[in-house]
């Protein structure tokens, strides 16, 4: 596969429920959305609603039949090498099958997980099972998201605490830095989206950030850009 094909798409995995896979998709697609990029966030999972309400500033997409998912797929592997529209595919939990085979179609792969200890054991398990299924080509675009960090100093103490004693100095280059706990987030996944806090959109373009400087994009290229 041509390293210029499916420069788009950024998929969202992990078999645990309610890793942040969905709000993490929202986040990336508003901080896109602020940084002039237009982005598309589809939802695969069948048991999910789609957010299509208006006041957006991406577009929200149902691909929870393989059909509409291989068409978008396909409509993003066409387009021209320069990056100004992407798509971000929230996946959806207990899909590990399906996870290997959206991974081999994206430029990224985001592994959310929340920092208790279960969820970084199947966080691992997803990575490694990424990697036994993956060619070491297509590997190297896994990345491992902490989200909802803990904000408070002794919190955060433990939870590096449990990172260092779970995760390889190999997991650690995969990790993003982390989405901190922002209870205000989650307006982002409600069907009346009206005013989103600054500290939302802060928390939302430092994410945006880190992922287009992990698609070798210059997040500021498009300031000046109008829709
Ligand atoms: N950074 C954060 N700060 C505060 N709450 C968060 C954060 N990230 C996720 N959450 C909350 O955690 C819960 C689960 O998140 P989300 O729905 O995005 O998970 P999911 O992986 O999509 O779940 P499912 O597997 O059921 O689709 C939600 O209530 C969400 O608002
Ligand atoms: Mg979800």
């Amino acid at each position: 596969m041509s390293p210029t094909l499916n420069k788009h798409v950024v998929s969202i995995g992990g078999s645990k429920g309610g890793s942040a896979k969905t709000l993490t998709s929202h986040m990336l697609c508003q901080g896109l959305g602020l940084r002039k990029y237009s982005s598309i966030l589809a939802t695969s999972d069948a048991r999910r609603n789609v957010r299509n309400d208006e006041n957006r500033i991406y577009d929200t997409f149902s691909a929870k039949s393989d059909e509409a998912l291989n068409a978008l797929l396909e409509h993003f592997s066409n387009v021209e090498i320069k990056v100004t529209s992407l798509v971000v595919i929230d996946g959806g939990a207990s899909r590990s099958q399906f996870d290997v085979e959206l991974a081999k179609s994206s430029s990224l792969v985001l592994i959310p997980f929340l920092t208790a200890y279960e969820d970084i054991e199947v966080a691992i398990a997803d990575v490694e099972n990424l990697r036994v299924n993956l060619s070491e080509e297509d590997f190297e675009l896994v990345r491992l998201l902490p989200s909802k960090y803990p904000t408070n100093p002794f919190s955060r103490d433990s939870t590096e605490k449990l990172f260092n004693q779970m995760f390889t100095d190999e997991h650690r280059q995969m990790m993003l830095p982390p989405v901190i706990e922002m209870n205000a987030a989650a307006k982002l996944n409600r069907p009346d989206l009206k005013e989103i806090p600054s500290d939302v959109n802060n928390l939302s373009r430092r994410l945006a950030d880190q992922i287009l400087i992990n698609l070798n994009e210059d997040p500021f290229q498009y300031r000046e850009r109008k829709f």
